[in-house]
């Protein structure tokens, strides 16, 4: 979105036109993704140097506000960190194939567990972790052969991903990442000051041999899903863990992050990179998909330094997480129904995304998700075909925010899409790309 002609970016000094931004930017008249002048061009408007200009792209750069787009120019970050009310909206009878829910039909009833929980009041000073909640996500771990002798207790994947980065790494320092990725990962290393290094994926992971060459260009951290990788669907399997971890011998000091954000529900093995043996490592075990995201909690398990470094930080921020929601997770783990549940949850999901897969290939459309909710279908436009797909009643998202190098697709989540609807966005998905290309031109 050019956003050239308006005229809401103010001032006389790089101070108070980084505040007209960020002021833009809270209000919602800039929104993720909109395109900002050029230097040139505003500079010229606001009567200031280039220099100032470019010095207030500079700062909010820094700050995770925007980002350099290369042809592009200076965008609005997909995430930036200051709230706003912007929301993607779709209009009454949309099907939402975009938001990469779970399906609130899969969560567990929590009328239970809520009734069943016990906890005595909790006061300043006790200790930060539920001791069953430690031992009962390192039987989990130890049984998926992660040795984790050290563990703790976050709020979520995505705060134990901020918080072990934030353990080691300083503003400028490079991070591998999957590219395509979260774009959770992506604003995160914005806001962070760190630069992301794109590592190719494919069905069953990280490229071994793109791994290799980000790792020679000097990174601190690589941050990876082993499974339900967002969006692109892939999976570890036993041959490319090992691969990967060969790989990631030859650089024992990097940082080895294994976001499992999904959990029991992706459908796929757990395999882990480090296996706990590397000298810096976590694997983060997230509850979000498989109990419920407003159960945000994940455990994680990770080397000494990196574990007490957490929870020295934690100390002195939000403290511990609530035992009321540990307890709560202790109480849904330990429940005799809870194994079952996750394993329907887990064959439904991966019903509905073999039933997309196979409606796809029956229009001949190439398209990947071997793990989760998620299905990624390359395609040569990828606005057109949102934007068709929206005339025909789907919602889904342009592949441009999960994407640093890698091609252009479109992000299909089928998390709540059931069988008997596969076939017919299947039949509007072949349509719309063959109407694409016009639409764009
Ligand atoms: C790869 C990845 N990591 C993390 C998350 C968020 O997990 P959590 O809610 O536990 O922070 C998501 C959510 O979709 C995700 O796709």
């Amino acid at each position: 979105m050019n956003v050239r002609k308006q005229s809401y970016i103010t001032g006389r000094g790089a101070g108070e036109i980084a505040a007209s931004i960020e002021r833009g930017i809270r209000e919602s008249r800039l929104p993720p993704g909109s395109r900002l002048p050029t230097v040139r061009e505003l500079a010229a408007r606001l009567e200031v140097s280039p220099t100032t200009v470019a010095a207030v792209y500079r700062d909010l750069g820094r700050r995770g506000m925007v980002s350099a787009a290369g042809r592009l120019g200076t965008t609005v970050s997909f995430r930036p960190p200051v709230a706003t009310s912007w929301r993607p909206v779709f209009a009454p009878g949309v099907r939402d194939l975009a938001s990469g829910n779970p399906d609130p039909e899969l969560l567990p009833d929590l009328g239970e567990a809520l009734v069943a929980v016990q906890v005595p009041p909790i006061l300043y000073g006790q200790r930060a972790n539920d001791p069953e909640l430690v031992e009962v996500a390192r039987g989990r771990l130890h049984r998926d052969g992660v040795a984790a002798d050290h563990l703790t207790v976050v709020g979520g994947a995505m705060d134990g991903v901020e918080r072990a980065l934030q353990a080691h790494l300083r503003t400028g320092d490079r991070v591998a990442v999957e590219d395509p990725g979260y774009p959770g990962v992506l604003d995160l290393l914005a806001t962070m000051g760190l630069v992301p290094c794109p590592v190719a994926v494919d069905d069953r992971g990280p490229d071994p041999q793109s791994l290799a060459a980000a790792l020679g260009r000097g990174v601190s951290a690589f941050v990876l899903s082993p499974r339900a990788e967002n969006p692109y669907g892939s999976a570890l399997d036993r041959a490319r863990a090992g691969e990967l971890r060969r790989v990631l011998d030859q650089h024992p000091e990097v940082l080895v992050v294994e976001d499992d954000h999904a959990g029991e529900i992706a459908g796929t093995a757990p395999f882990s990179v480090s296996r706990g043996e590397r000298e810096r490592w976590v694997v983060i075990r997230s509850v979000s998909k498989s109990l419920g995201p407003d159960l945000r909690l994940a455990v994680v398990g990770g080397d000494a330094t990196t574990i007490a470094r957490v929870e020295g930080r934690r100390l002195v921020g939000t403290g511990w997480v609530s035992h009321l929601l540990q307890r709560l997770v202790v109480w849904l783990w330990s429940d005799p129904a809870t194994p079952a549940r996750l394993e329907r949850a887990a064959r439904t999901y991966a019903e509905r995304r073999g039933a997309l897969l196979d409606a796809l290939a029956g229009h001949g459309i190439a398209a990947h998700g071997r793990s989760g909710f998620n299905v990624w279908v390359p395609v040569a436009h990828e606005d057109g075909t949102v934007a068709a797909l929206l005339d025909a009643g789907w919602g889904v998202l342009a592949g441009e925010r999960f994407r640093i190098g890698s091609g252009r697709a479109i992000r299909v989540s089928a998390a709540t899409l059931a069988p008997a609807d596969a076939e017919r966005f299947a039949a509007d998905l072949a349509a719309a790309l063959s109407t694409a290309p016009a639409r764009i031109a």
